[in-house]
């Protein structure tokens, strides 16, 4: 209810929290999140910045500079320092974005999109508003089966989506072959990173052996980053990142009543968050590279210690060898649907892809949790 007069802040902050004591990552047993508590330090930049509308660029001239750098700087990692893009609200409008362009840049109207069964909805969210067709290409091991996708292909594709980190199992679809099929068919090849993208590149940092996702292939013309979730950024903070700025101007639209007059606006969103941008920034700037890659290790050796410990349990198993933070775990006999029921009444925050559990191994969980967790499947299969 909208109250007529209002009561003291005190008694607002009280009352919410009480309403909203508990919930989130507190307690740690949160295994279904690709976010996590943002960093502290760009939380205080954040607030300090928390009026600055992008939307508005000649009002905010200063934080359209800092945005600009904060997409050179996710550019570098993905092997373009000279990508254009936005910061957006997240990896949905970038998908939204990245689609719009690739649909207008192709003189069509309608069309059609090629992606795999293993793309996340934001895909086919983007199809519906945009008049696209979604073509679900096949999958063989969880990611695109390209010579199937291949049959896909026709005049009315606009764009084949690759998706690097997918949502279920962190995997990265054959982005090279992809970039091959595009380039024949003389199609719009969007890439997907935003889970993977700010973990693949440190993956790489890290020795791991990384197979071709970014702008290094010639034939990938955006991509999609989200700072909000293992950039550590507060929410809302995605990025969509182009090959080249002109692309934008298939989307440009005509903002009559901006500060100092007509702009040509080319973003999905009107008004923006700068304090996003200038919180990604800043973030970026006080981490560091070395600070993303320890935070990479780190989330990496959780898994691969959750891996092992599930692996030495009867009947448990992981779904495939995971090749970054996020693991899918199955049982034998349980089903998924009686695995979640019992493992939610424990406590745990767990969600699922397809037949098994989708573990995200955030920062927020540690070894003590990963045990506890385990202690508890061993109960859980015990019912089965
Ligand atoms: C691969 C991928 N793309 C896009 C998204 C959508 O991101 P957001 O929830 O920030 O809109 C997600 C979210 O999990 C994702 O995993």
């Amino acid at each position: 209810m909208f109250p007529e007069e209002g009561v003291s802040q005190e008694k607002v902050l009280s009352t919410l929290q009480r309403l909203l004591e508990g919930e989130g990552y507190v307690g740690g047993r949160v295994l279904s999140s690709m976010c996590t508590y943002p960093h502290p330090f760009a939380k205080k930049v954040f607030e300090a910045y928390i009026e600055r509308n992008l939307g508005d660029p000649r009002l905010f001239p200063k934080t359209a500079e800092i945005e600009k750098e904060v997409v050179s700087m996710l550019g570098e990692l993905l092997s373009h320092p000279n990508a254009a893009g936005y910061i957006v609200t997240g990896g949905t409008e970038a998908n939204i974005t990245a689609l719009w362009v690739a649909r207008n840049s192709s003189g069509k109207r309608r069309g059609a999109v090629v992606a795999s069964g293993e793309a996340h909805f934001s895909i086919a969210k983007a199809c519906d508003l945009l008049g696209l067709e979604f073509r679900v290409a096949p999958c063989r091991n969880y990611v695109m089966d390209v010579e199937e996708a291949r049959g896909l292909l026709d005049e009315d594709v606009v764009a084949v989506v690759g998706v690097a980190g997918t949502t279920g199992l962190g995997l990265v679809e054959p982005i090279e072959e992809m970039a091959e099929v595009a380039e024949k068919a003389g199609v719009y090849l969007h890439v997907d990173a935003a889970f993977g993208g700010l973990v693949l590149p440190f993956l790489k940092e890290l020795g791991i052996e990384v197979p071709k996702f970014d702008f290094s292939l010639e034939q990938v013309q955006s991509m999609t980053v989200d700072p909000h979730k293992m950039g550590l950024a507060p929410i809302p903070a995605g990025a969509v990142l182009f090959r080249r700025e002109e692309m934008l101007n298939s989307i440009a639209v005509e903002a009559p009543y901006l500060t100092g007059g007509l702009y040509l606006v080319k973003t999905l969103s009107g008004t923006r968050s700068g304090a996003s941008a200038i919180a990604a920034w800043a973030l970026f700037k006080h981490l560091g590279k070395k600070g993303y890659r320890e935070l990479v290790a780190r989330c990496m050796k959780l898994t691969e210690y959750l891996v092992k410990r599930v692996e030495e349990l009867p009947d448990w198993s992981v779904v495939t060898k995971p090749m970054m933070n996020l693991v899918g775990v199955r049982h034998e006999r349980i089903s998924i649907e009686r695995i979640m029921e019992e493992l939610t009444k424990k406590g745990w925050a767990v969600s699922r892809h397809r037949d098994f559990l989708r573990i995200v191994v955030m920062p927020h969980l540690n070894t003590n949790i990963i045990d506890d967790f385990v202690q508890d499947l061993v109960e859980v299969g015990r019912g089965g």
